[in-house]
């Protein structure tokens, strides 16, 4: 690696066109601590929206985090720049509601390619990029917490996103690279819509107790800052996190199977 001296500072934030990503970019912004924020998404125009109202320049990565192409572009564009990743924020992902038979190979396949593998491609593209003082965001969910009937790829994928999360921060101790899984409930952003298109997409009634994103990403933010493993960012969170460790599986499973009619 060069001189840091030279090298520019930059925040990578995935999802950033919508929702919680969108949301991080303003807060990171606000923090004045980057000299870029490269933010990513599919659609251009979100991204040209979201950049706009930006007080630090940004680059857009208009990418498919579940298309190795792209990936590949974006590992491209970090070694010709050669930045410090100051922050790495992986939001981008989403879920489906339904049962194994109502939701399609498709979507099923594409949730694991980007709440999973995206994430890890992005950690390992960004992680030789930053060195002490750098901070790792992943958007986990309270789905992780428990396994979740009618989101059950989904719930799995958010597992999978927190125990990833938890070994690497444990193998990042001496760095000075803090990670932090962020592990949400229901939060207000374009999620739900996506998630009730699916043959099943009415198996979960309302997203009871949703929260503004703005309260859940400054939460995290201020969780990763104290080096907290994981940001609940809401009582309710922390509650069921105690839950899934506490309470055997069938029985979380039972008292979800009736939360998610209401
Ligand atoms: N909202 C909740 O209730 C909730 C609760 C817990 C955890 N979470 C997690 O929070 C994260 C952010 O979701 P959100 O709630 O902010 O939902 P959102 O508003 O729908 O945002 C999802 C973001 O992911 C991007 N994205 C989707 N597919 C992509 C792909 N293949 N490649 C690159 N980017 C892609 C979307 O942009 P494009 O469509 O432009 O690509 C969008 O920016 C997700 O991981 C979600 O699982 C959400």
């Amino acid at each position: 690696m060069g001189d840091t001296a030279i090298r520019k500072r930059v925040a990578v934030i995935t999802g950033a066109s919508s929702g919680l990503g969108r949301e991080f970019a303003r807060q990171i912004d606000l923090l004045q601590q980057v000299d870029e924020l490269w933010v990513n998404a599919r659609d251009q125009k979100a991204l040209q929206e979201v950049a706009a109202q930006l007080a630090t320049p940004a680059q857009l990565l208009v990418a498919d985090l579940t298309d190795k192409d792209d990936i590949a572009k974006i590992r491209a564009k970090l070694e010709a720049e050669q930045p410090q990743v100051r922050f790495l924020v992986n939001a981008a992902g989403f879920g489906k509601f339904g049962d194994w038979q109502t939701i399609s190979d498709e979507a099923v396949d594409s949730m694991i390619d980007l709440n999973c593998r995206g994430l890890v491609d992005m950690t390992r593209a960004c992680l030789p990029y930053m060195e002490r003082g750098g901070r790792i965001i992943q958007v986990a969910s309270a789905a992780a917490f428990a396994p979740l009937p009618h989101m059950n790829v989904y719930a799995a994928t958010k597992a999978f996103v927190l125990r990833y999360t938890r070994a690497l921060r444990w193998e990042l101790h001496g760095t000075g690279i803090t990670a932090t899984a962020l592990c949400p409930t229901w939060v207000k952003t374009g999620f739900e819509k996506v998630a009730r298109q699916s043959g099943g997409g009415h198996d979960v009634g309302h997203l009871l107790g949703a929260q503004k994103p703005s309260t859940v990403v400054s939460r995290a933010l201020c969780a990763n800052r104290a080096h907290f493993a994981v940001a609940c960012a809401s009582p309710q969170s922390f509650l069921l996190r105690i839950v899934g460790k506490v309470v055997p599986s069938c029985i979380t499973m039972a008292g979800w199977d009736v939360i998610r009619r209401l």
